[in-house]
């Protein structure tokens, strides 16, 4: 079954495929009206969100289909079950899910587990997928292209799994230089720089200065620092005015320079830089309601299609179990230790991906 899990799953012709169906969404809706007639998504969100859930929400019932809605409070993970249990289940109500959760690798068991295409809405500090799809159909539409782009990153780049996903997504094209704009604590994990960002040929600079890194940025990506995050609660009061863009900052940014954010904001993008035409945030509001719409036609299309042998053939081995705290193998019962090889020799868990000793 085809699911979406990593930004990784769809290959760059699948993704112009999906950004053309969310523009011919938006110039015909009524072409799709009744496209999802008689469907049904479940949107399982056992973690805050505004966009995600309302923009996967607002994009059923766009297409004709109902949802099926749930969150952790009110379910019966509340007693203990299992991720896996949940997705068995839902798999008898409903015709796709979508699921955020606050441990790494939980969209992935939910999809090893469901009778039904699974869509990863954010899985803890590791991937956003249908965020990455909304931050590509603005860059398309602001810069018109993906090649030769100097985006700077900025903020909590260690948790934030929006840029996770938009580094392994801009990293197919070519020319892509990534500035990578955080305080030390909060860095871009290793293997995201070495097995993603270097493996593709392609160059990144770490600075801590906003100010010295926004002259020469085509796009910024702000992030915001997050508390939740967090397991020292004084480590994210020092750190979480780290960055805040203001006009007077963005004055020193190119005059067609798109800044981006996936939001929530706090603080860290002054409201006063929302009026500046290079602010693109809530344009990528817009744009991840009409990529999530052309996601979903596409697996609902593709659940029709008899099972293929391939995907995510690469978990090979089984050993030492991963010691990363927000993994889903900390709480799942009786998940295996499943482990995978990288081409660099690196052993990884299958379901968080942290390294393995
Ligand atoms: N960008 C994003 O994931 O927003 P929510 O947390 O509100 O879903």
């Amino acid at each position: 079954m085809r699911s979406l899990i990593d930004i990784l799953d769809l290959s760059p012709s699948e993704l112009d495929e999906l950004m053309d169906t969310a523009v011919e969404i938006e110039r015909h809706p009524e072409k799709f009206r009744a496209a999802c007639a008689g469907k049904k998504i479940a949107t399982l969100f056992f973690e805050p969100s505004t966009r995600t859930r309302m923009s996967f929400e607002a994009a059923m019932f766009e297409l004709g289909g109902n949802v099926l809605s749930m969150s952790e409070a009110s379910s019966s993970t509340a007693k203990g079950e299992s991720v896996a249990d949940t997705a068995k289940v839902i798999s008898c109500y409903a015709d796709i899910i979508a699921i955020r959760h606050p441990k790494e690798g939980a969209a992935l068991v939910a999809a090893k587990n469901a009778r039904v295409p699974v869509i990863n809405a954010g899985d803890g500090g590791h991937c956003h997928p249908t965020q990455t799809l909304a931050d590509l159909l603005t860059i398309r539409r602001e810069k018109g292209r993906f090649e030769f782009l100097t985006v700077g990153l900025c903020g909590d780049l260690k948790y934030g799994r929006t840029v996770h996903s938009l580094i392994g997504a801009l990293s197919r094209f070519e020319g892509i230089r990534f500035v990578l704009i955080s305080p030390g604590e909060l860095s871009l994990p290793e293997y995201v720089k070495t097995e993603v960002i270097e493996k593709n040929g392609l160059s990144f600079s770490e600075v801590s200065s906003l100010e010295e890194a926004l002259p020469e940025l085509d796009l910024l990506y702000m992030t915001r620092i997050q508390r939740e995050r967090f397991e020292d609660p004084e480590e994210y009061e020092r750190l979480k005015d780290s960055y805040i863009l203001t006009p007077e900052k963005l004055s020193l940014a190119r005059e067609d320079c798109c800044v981006l954010h996936p939001l929530p904001r706090v603080n860290e993008i002054s409201v006063a830089v929302d009026d500046d035409p290079r602010a693109c945030y809530f344009k990528q509001v817009q744009n991840g309601k009409l990529m999530r719409m052309a996601l979903i036609l596409k697996l609902l299309k593709e659940a029709e299609k008899p099972e293929s042998e391939a995907s995510r053939g690469e978990f090979l081995l089984e050993g030492k179990r991963c010691r990363n705290p927000r993994c889903i193998l900390q709480t799942e019962q009786e998940l295996p230790a499943l482990l995978k090889k990288t081409a660099g020799g690196v052993c990884r868990c299958v379901w968080c991906e942290s390294a393995i000793e």
